[in-house]
């Protein structure tokens, strides 16, 4: 049948989306997959009925794509989409929700507080710092690609970071920073890939990081013991689960020094361009990139 890569958007993640869904075009088209660009953000949607296409892989991220909004529209029109359906969308968008539905099921993940602009109070900064461990993640409740975040060491410098976090969301989460190391996990199917460790000389793993400097180092195998590899690709699987998440995803999570994990966001849609982390662990796992790419077309069967 034939394929429409959603790609582009209007979230703040539009760029990564393009690279994300040209990757993808370029692989369903090397496998011989009838397959078109679509950018919802430039014609209708229900011109995917026009277009006799049968299935849609979405590979739009961040709001508008990865919320439930187009999965909903997608189910209105009858179209089998890629990934997880409105409800697990709609909760893995809002790292505030998935927070809370880890912890209601004993899922470690940091300790944190919401704010909004009613109710943050920049009198109580070194209250916060204080409470939430001297090191706090400030992030837009619902945003991708580490936009609108910083890492906070000093009271002096919190007002600021959370009045940039307001600019992309009205809620924002202030974390504790989990000091240690950082993997990523990545699920396709009942498939649990292997972790990934990312170390980065920036304060911590940005945008810049991500997608623009060289000086990001990847590991995979991760370095981690088998005990601790199958603990935590477990430990991911149920919390990928646990959010009513299905098709794919990637989780993110920290290793404190004592050897804990806690779990940071569930990403439903995650990069997909060549060098990308899911691409990336599935290599070592021997799964070249355009099969990956059919393999996630194949979560839309479901
Ligand atoms: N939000 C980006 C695309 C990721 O998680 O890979
Ligand atoms: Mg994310």
């Amino acid at each position: 049948g034939k394929v429409a890569v959603l790609m582009g958007g209007t979230s703040a993640e539009r760029e990564v989306s393009l690279s994300s869904g040209q990757a993808c075009l370029q692989a369903l088209l090397a496998k011989g997959v009838e397959a078109i660009p679509f950018d919802p953000s430039t014609r209708p949607l229900h011109e995917l009925v026009d277009l006799k296409v049968d299935r849609a892989l979405i590979m739009l991220h961040g709001r508008g794509g990865e919320d439930g909004t187009i999965q909903g529209a997608l189910e209105y029109l009858g179209l089998p989409y890629t990934g997880c359906g409105v409800l697990g969308s709609a909760i893995a968008m809002d790292k505030i929700h998935t927070k809370q539905i880890w912890q209601s099921v004993g899922i470690s993940t940091a300790k944190y507080r919401i704010v909004t602009q009613s109710t943050f109070d920049a009198g109580s900064c070194s209250a916060i710092m204080d409470e939430l461990g001297g090191i706090v993640m400030v992030k837009p409740a619902r945003e991708g690609s580490s936009i609108g975040m910083a890492k906070v060491n000093c009271a002096k410098t919190l007002a600021t970071a959370v009045s940039t976090a307001f600019r992309y969301d009205s809620l924002v989460l202030l974390e504790q920073y989990i000091v240690g190391k950082e993997y990523t996990v990545g699920i396709i199917k009942d498939r649990v890939l292997p972790s990934i460790r990312m170390s980065t000389p920036h304060t911590f793993y940005d945008y810049a990081a991500k997608y623009e400097d060289s000086t990001t180092q990847y590991f995979c195998p991760s370095g981690l013991s088998d005990e601790e590899e199958k603990q935590l690709r477990s430990l991911c699987l149920d919390a990928f689960n646990a959010l009513s998440a299905s098709g794919w995803g990637r989780i993110d999570a920290m290793r404190d020094e004592q050897g804990r994990f806690y779990l940071l966001e569930l990403n439903t849609i995650p990069g997909m361009t060549a060098t990308s982390l899911i691409p990336k662990a599935a290599k070592v796992d021997g799964v070249a990139f355009e099969d990956l790419v059919c393999e996630i077309v194949a979560t839309s069967f479901a």
